[in-house]
């Protein structure tokens, strides 16, 4: 069936959101400025010195200091697709460690490459026990790649990232990172985990649109690249080929998206001036007083205490509540975006976004305000005043 028509005099002009799901996250004025300005070719000399400074700025946020930085062009899920079909050649062993839906896709598109894949799966909503890798890898003779996600934006979970990054080392493993949710929001710390292939987003903590995917290589990682015996499945993300516009000769690979690379360096010089530990600070402070909020309204957090993600919170939704219709009148009464749950958590969670230019404390109370008038006209009672209430106390005890 096809869709009718909407005839061009009814198109919607873009509405004005607050964003408060998964990503994209709200775009910092800055940085939507910094893409009107002139496109310039990709190899005009006054560009490839921007790419170096992006390279530079990536290098401090990802906190490393020897490996190559770069952003491909493509969302989250290209950095990740880079990473595997440039890492994995066909019969390679790669262990996942999996407790959510990105896993999950990465799953599958390390199948799409005849790669050995080894699914780590344990239960959603909890960190991966390191237990279970450890296990794996003492029944292995050799493994490349070992993978996990920082910040599951399916459960929001944080992970903890040392012993996963040690267990690969001590296997001689190359150990590949999601950080999509969690660059410039949480710390990423390439160089303390020897991460040897680390990729995120732009459209979360960012402060940019999407579009780009920035990534961390590793020396190590970089050469295995290099000396694949065959070449990589796909062109387009060949990490090698990409590398080699992004050091230093700067061949032309593809055409450079220019204005979100403009985009993405005027983001990277907002998050340095606020400074990497303070921008931590304001995500933490924030998913703070949503909890607290939401834990007055009676709601239950899917995290455990401990390993709660700052970017992304999922709450149960109380039982008898159409959690669409909570989303659909969030959206058209306030303006507020919220996510629904992925995979196994469809239709029972919500998750709010708190991230990069959207984790603001007048977001959380707007929030609290609005759930306490929709939740009770959809069937669920709450005590009036108590998500905001408890949310605005959360953020001045965090303010004294
Ligand atoms: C943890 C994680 N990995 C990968 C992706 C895929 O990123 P994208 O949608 O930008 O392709 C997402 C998207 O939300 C994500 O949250």
């Amino acid at each position: 069936m096809t869709r009718p028509a909407v005839p061009p005099s009814r198109m919607p002009a873009v509405p004005p959101r607050i964003l408060l799901g998964p990503g994209p996250s709200a775009a910092h004025p800055r940085v939507l400025q910094a893409m009107m300005s002139h496109v310039i070719g990709y190899l005009d000399p006054d560009f490839l010195l921007i790419i170096d400074e992006v390279s530079d700025l990536l290098r401090r946020v990802f906190r490393t200091d020897e490996n190559l930085t770069l952003a491909l062009s493509g969302t989250g899920s290209a950095g990740m697709e880079a990473g595997l079909s440039s890492l994995l050649e066909p019969g390679d062993t790669v262990v996942i460690c999996a407790s959510g839906f990105f896993s999950d896709r990465m799953i599958d598109m390390a199948e799409r490459l005849d790669a050995d894949v080894v699914a780590l799966r344990s239960e959603w909503g909890r960190p991966f026990p390191a237990e279970m890798l450890a296990d794996e890898l003492k029944r292995r003779e050799s493994v490349k790649l070992v993978t996990a996600i920082h910040a599951e934006t399916s459960t929001g979970i944080s992970q903890p990232m040392d012993d996963l990054a040690r267990l690969a080392r001590e296997h001689d493993a190359l150990f590949m990172v999601d950080a999509v949710t969690s660059l410039g929001g949480n710390e990423v710390a390439v160089d303390r985990w020897g991460a040897d292939y680390c990729y995120s987003a732009t459209q979360k903590c960012l402060a940019c649109p999407p579009g780009l995917s920035p990534v961390a290589l590793s020396p190590r990682a970089h050469e295995a690249v290099k000396s694949r015996k065959n070449k990589p499945s796909s062109w387009y993300l060949d990490l090698a080929l990409i590398a080699n516009y992004w050091g230093f000769d700067h061949v032309y690979h593809h055409t450079a998206p220019v204005s979100l690379i403009l985009a993405l360096r005027e983001g990277l010089r907002i998050v340095l001036e606020e400074g990497l530990e303070q921008r931590f600070e304001r995500h933490r402070r924030n998913a703070a007083a949503l909890r607290a909020g939401l834990e007055a309204l009676g709601l239950d957090l899917v995290s455990p205490e401990g390993y709660r993600l700052d970017q992304i919170t999922p709450f149960w939704v109380p039982e008898g509540v159409d959690e669409a219709a909570v989303r659909q009148i969030l959206l058209r009464e306030h303006g507020i975006e919220v996510g629904r749950g992925l995979g196994q958590f469809a239709g029972r969670v919500i998750r709010v976004g708190l991230m990069g230019e959207s984790s603001r404390p007048e977001y959380v109370l707007a929030l609290m305000a609005a759930l306490e008038k929709i939740l009770p006209r959809l069937g669920y009672e709450t005590a009036h005043g108590a998500g905001v209430s408890a949310a605005s106390g959360a953020l001045s005890d965090s303010a004294t």
